[in-house]
Formats: structure tokens, sequence, C-alpha cells
């Protein structure tokens, strides 16, 4: 991990677990919300081998990108980053040109990190392939303040901790790297297929310590350090947000980590349209429901002076999860209010879809 809590630019990776629950998507909105409020912002495709940020913006594929500097074609980043239609906002290509990057050396891996802390900008929003494999967990460890996206399908909610737990693994393999015995009782652990053989983070902890007794009060320490956030994809209820609360306790529970949650995107036709179309819906419909919600979390992170730490107010809820139940019920009567005036948006009964048919059929054969 090379940045914490007190730095005036924010990089923050965006990862998921699973593929398809929305984190390009997320990642590209997040980003120009930031943009729209004078930040500038540099969007990096890291999904190595299915990069797709040019097509999310409707921009042509014909940029060099991250792929160029992995293969030594180009030397730095912050050269490639590509102007976009909108002010503040950057972005720079995956590896669309440069085919057959899978896992990375260490030593390419560090270039890259080096790369991406020279890029200068308020905020640089990282797009990270689904899966967890040592790339996609050394990207996402670059900070402390890494996103998870995932939606409430239970088998999104089950990658999305499988994620949060090869990185707390992987976190304190790095922070203990030099000590062999710590590092291998951890490869050890880390490789329990079963749920049943699964020990908890404080169990292990306590293992190794038996063995290695300096290790008990640093490894604590470095777990407390991780402060990763949670985004609640394709939320459709407010009951939605139980699941989210779910992958916090087991977060606390067997891997000793705190998991904050930033907000909730509505499961909406605005989102897949916006795809299809390739216009970003924070710049095209910033007044709907969806994009307020995206515009909320970048708002959180901007008012943040310290990212990831969270500007609650605990006086009115005891924690993030409660806020965003809070804001996911204000939203849903918010969006019932501006319905309920219109009665012809409701669905049609049975008789009165087989009097369409009629009068249809009738003004057919006339
Ligand atoms: N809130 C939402 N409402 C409706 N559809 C959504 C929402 N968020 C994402 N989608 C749809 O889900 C699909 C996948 O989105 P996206 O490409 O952002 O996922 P991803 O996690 O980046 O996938 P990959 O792992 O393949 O990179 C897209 O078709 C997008 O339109
Ligand atoms: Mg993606």
């Amino acid at each position: 991990m090379i940045l914490s809590e007190n730095v005036d630019r924010k990089i923050i990776p965006i990862a998921g677990g699973k593929g398809g629950v929305g984190k390009s998507v997320i990642a590209v909105n997040l980003a120009l919300s930031f943009a729209m409020h004078g930040k500038k912002t540099v969007l990096v495709d890291l999904d190595l081998g299915g990069s797709n940020i040019h097509t999310l913006l409707g921009e042509k594929n014909i940029r060099p990108g991250v792929g160029n500097v992995i293969s030594g074609l180009k030397s730095s980043l912050s050269a490639l980053a590509c102007s976009t239609r909108w002010d503040n906002f950057y972005y720079i290509p995956g590896d669309v040109l440069v085919c057959g990057i899978g896992e990375l050396t260490l030593q390419v891996k560090n270039r890259i990190i080096e790369s991406l802390i020279e890029i200068e900008a308020d905020y640089i929003i990282l797009d990270l392939g689904g899966g967890s494999n040592y790339t996609i967990l050394d990207f996402f460890l670059i900070c402390n303040s890494g996103i998870i996206v995932t939606t409430p399908q239970t088998i999104s909610v089950l990658n999305a901790y499988l994620f949060l737990r090869n990185y707390s693994f992987r976190f304190l393999q790095r922070a203990f790297v030099n000590n062999k015995q710590v590092s291998g009782l951890l490869r050890r652990r880390m490789k329990e297929r079963y749920q049943d053989d699964r020990m908890t983070m404080e169990e292990i902890i306590r293992e190794i310590s038996s063995k290695v007794p300096s290790v008990s009060k640093k490894a604590e320490a470095f777990l407390g350090v991780l402060q990763p956030k949670l985004i609640l994809n394709k939320v459709r209820s407010t009951e939605d947000i139980g699941i989210g609360e779910t992958l916090r306790d087991l977060c606390k529970n067997t891997l000793s980590i705190n998991l904050e949650c930033l907000g909730t995107v509505f499961e909406s036709d605005i989102v897949n349209k916006s795809v299809d179309t390739f216009k970003p819906f924070v710049a095209e419909l910033p007044q709907d429901i969806v994009s307020k919600t995206v515009q909320r979390i970048a708002l959180k992170i901007m008012q943040s002076s310290n990212f990831p730490k969270m500007p609650l107010d605990y006086d009115y809820y005891s924690d993030s999860f409660e806020l965003a139940q809070i804001e996911t019920e204000n939203d849903i009567a918010f969006m019932q209010e501006i319905q309920e005036p219109n009665q012809s948006q409701k669905p049609m009964d049975l008789n009165q879809m087989l009097e369409l048919i009629r009068t249809r059929q009738s003004s057919m054969y006339r």
C-alpha cells in the first residue's frame, strides 16, 4: 500500500470480485461526477483483457493505453491521458491495442503503480476487472480506500466477500513479506478451500502469534488500516441493504475488517440506455434519481477531507449502512411521489387490455 488517508490526490480503485456487477458503469459515472464538480479526474482502465472504458465514453479504440506501458512500448501513463468532451475529465485506455496481457509480474505491476502515482489529478479512479487474481488485488491495495461494487444477488455478494478475504490475506502477506514463517503460515491458511476448514482472521493471528509472539499487535494494527468501501448496485428495494449489512458483519467477524457503505445505486433502464448510447447518465440525465445516487456518493467522498474516513453524523444514524437505508427510503418515496399524479402510468388491468385489443382490431379491419 502506498497511499493512505492524508494525501490531497486520491487514488480510488474499483473492484467487485464478480463480472458484470456494474464496476465500469459506476467508475465512469463517479469519475464524471467528480469532474463536473470541477475536480481534475483521470479514469484509468485497468481491466486487463476486458477494457471497455473507451466504449462507455463513446470514444474510438485508437489510442495507446495501459497495455502499451505494460509491453514497454510507452514509458509513462500520464502522457497517455486522453481528454474527453467534458471539462476536467480524462481517461487512460486499457490494453485493447495490445493482446495477451494476463497476470502481471511484480516488476511490471510496480512499474504501473509508480506510473499511476505520477498522474497529476484530484481523483484517479481505477476500473479493475472481475475476479481476484494477484494483479487485481495488488492494484486494489495501492491505497486503503478501494471501493467494492456488488449487486444484492447472493452470488455477487459471496464473490465480494471472497475478494475481501483474499485482499486482507494479500495485504498481511505483503506486510510480513520479510518474515518467512509468518508469510508461509498465511499462505497456507489463504489456500483453505472449504468454508468449514476456514479459520477467522482473529484465530489465524492467534495461531501465528503462538509461534511468533511479536506478530499479534502488528497484524491487528495492519488490518485496522484497511477501510474498504461498498457500493450496492442494481438495488430494487430497501430490503436489499440487508444483504450489504450481512457482508459488513461477515467482514467484521471473520476478517476483522470494517466495511463501510458509500451508498446504493438503483437498478434502472436509464443505465442500460446510457451504456447502449455511449452517454454517461450523470451528464446526460443529471436530474434522474440514478444520477443523484452516484452524485451523492461522489459528494460523500469529496466532503471527506481525509477519505476514506466518512463524513458521518452519528447523532442521526449508527453507521454508514443505516444512512444508506435512510437515503434509499427517501429516494423510493421521492420516486413514488413523482409517479403517483400520472394515473395513466399504472399498469393496465385485463379488461383495459382486452378493450385496447378490440379497438385496435376494429380499426385495422375497417
Ligand atoms: N444500476 C444499474 N441498473 C441497470 N443496469 C445496470 C446497472 N449497473 C450496471 N448495469 C448493467 O450491467 C451491465 C454490466 O455493467 P458493467 O460493464 O459496468 O459491469 P462490470 O462489473 O464492469 O463488468 P466486467 O466485470 O465485465 O467488467 C451493463 O449492461 C450495464 O448496463
Ligand atoms: Mg468492467
